[in-house]
């Protein structure tokens, strides 16, 4: 299983995907520049993706939770969604987001 992720820099990257996992540990976890600050409990909004139109029909639905705190991020689209609540699955198996921008980790100026 697999997901193909578009990082800020326009870079596409084939990553292995574990049934179950979150869609942002996965791409935590192959070393992407996400920031995901909360870890995944739904309250930082740096885990945001857009979705591929594709698989948005794919997707779990969204929960009240997921739709206040992307009210907080930047450049919100249609097919914007918080990759920490997106769960990994046969379904999805070949899935297509792209970092958003805010989505990357804070630098600390020189
Ligand atoms: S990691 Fe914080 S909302 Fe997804």
């Amino acid at each position: 299983m697999h997901i193909n992720v578009t990082d800020q820099g326009g870079k596409r990257h084939r990553l292995e995907a574990l049934e179950g996992f979150r869609v942002m540990e996965i791409i935590r976890d192959w070393g992407l520049d996400i920031n995901a600050e909360c870890g995944g409990a739904c309250a930082c909004a740096t885990c945001h993706v857009y979705v591929a139109d594709e698989w948005l029909d794919k997707l779990n639905a969204q929960e009240d939770e997921e739709v206040d705190m992307l009210d907080e991020a930047f450049m919100v689209e249609d097919n914007s969604r918080l990759s920490c609540q997106i769960i990994m699955s046969e379904e999805l198996d070949g899935l297509e987001v792209s970092l958003a921008p805010g989505s990357e980790k804070e630098r600390v100026a020189a």
